[in-house]
């Protein structure tokens, strides 16, 4: 039996015609698809967007991808601190499948009352495949990504450049005192800023794995970075990956995972990635790396790498990143309808 529902959703984009177009028609299109929905048995669509979006409607670009709806767009008044860039959109309809409010690019649910908002805490040691696995599920599920690996990537970074030892704890505290570090969302792509300036392509390398993984041991660094983790997870559905999010960051988050696979396998993987980029290594060099990052982060005194008693394992030996994400969204989707 189809009852009168609504249906919410956001998404943010570059103030642009192309952008504000690919933007509201990638909203629409995953609307319609995770609702079951088709023009025939929608009321209206009314679409808001922020003030700062001026170079098109977002209305007209999914009538002219040949939504034969009722719709309607206008702007939304500047309220401080609201997240800009962003077009937001209600849906009426009727229909008899479960809702679901889909937030895309970073954009976040005004109502969480309503829309209720949960967080996934991935864990694991490096070159399990987190980050693949976390992009594929936060692209499925329309949810903010964090990789919180980046954070401690981007101190190390700045360790390493001001010629200091990340593991001589006072120096590291002294270079890191007055330092800067935030994520911003650029078209969907989390970029980690240091001090202001986008460093997210510096921070792949093996000498900044190296770094990341000393500084990620001292209290200070650790401290430093929980508040930023905790905001941005307060701020929407989220999914963190990283070492300790299930245990120390999050440890009320809604879903727990925790990604394993032998060191051979992950510096397998660690190793073609690397050698795509064009990056000159040796496997063997790859793997004693893997094992000692490991060792440093599996030992550390402070918030170690460890599985949370609540957390399910998935070992991805023989499971490709699509596998280990459908089983993650397939708990998700089980739990949030
Ligand atoms: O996931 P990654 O390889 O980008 O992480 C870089 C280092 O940062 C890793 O060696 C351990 C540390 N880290 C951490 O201690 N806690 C996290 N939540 C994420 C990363």
């Amino acid at each position: 039996m189809s009852e009168l529902v609504s249906i919410r959703g956001a998404v943010t984009a570059p103030n642009t015609v192309e952008g504000i177009t690919e933007a509201a028609r990638r909203l629409i299109d995953r609307l319609f698809f995770k609702n079951r929905l088709q023009d025939k048995n929608v009321v209206n669509m009314v679409f808001t967007s922020t003030a700062d979006l001026t170079a098109f409607y977002p209305a007209r670009a999914v009538r002219e991808s040949g939504h034969a709806v009722p719709l309607f767009s206008c702007a939304e008044p500047n309220i401080d601190g609201s997240l800009g860039g962003c077009i937001r959109v209600m849906i009426t309809a009727y229909s008899d499948a479960p809702v679901h409010n889909i937030y895309l690019n970073g954009a976040r649910a005004l109502r969480q009352d309503i829309c209720g908002s949960y967080a996934i805490a991935l864990d694991g040691p490096s070159g399990a495949g987190k980050s693949t696995v976390a992009r594929l599920v936060s692209n499925s599920l329309g949810i903010t990504y964090l990789d919180t690996g980046a954070l401690y990537r981007a101190l190390g970074l700045k360790v390493v450049s001001n010629n200091v030892s990340p593991s001589d704890a006072e120096a590291v505290e002294r270079c890191l005192k007055d330092v800067s570090v935030a994520i911003e969302y650029r078209d969907g792509a989390q970029c980690v800023l240091l001090d202001g300036d986008d460093v997210s392509g510096k921070i792949r390398t093996p000498e900044i794995s190296m770094a990341a993984s000393a500084v990620s041991a001292l209290p200070y660094v650790r401290q430093k970075l929980l508040g930023i983790q905790r905001d941005i997870a307060a701020k929407s559905n989220v999914i963190l990956d990283g070492r300790d999010i299930g245990t120390v960051v999050l440890p009320n988050a809604e879903f727990k995972f925790f990604l394993t696979a032998t060191a051979e396998v992950r510096a397998r993987r660690r190793y073609d990635e690397l050698i795509a980029k064009g990056q000159s290594v040796k496997y063997e060099e790859v793997l004693d790396d893997v094992i000692l990052r490991d060792r440093n982060d599996s030992t550390r005194a402070i918030a170690p790498l460890k599985k949370a008693y609540d957390a399910a394992e998935i070992n991805s030996d023989q499971m490709s990143a699509q596998d280990v994400a459908r089983f993650i969204i397939d708990r998700v989707e089980e739990d949030t309808k």
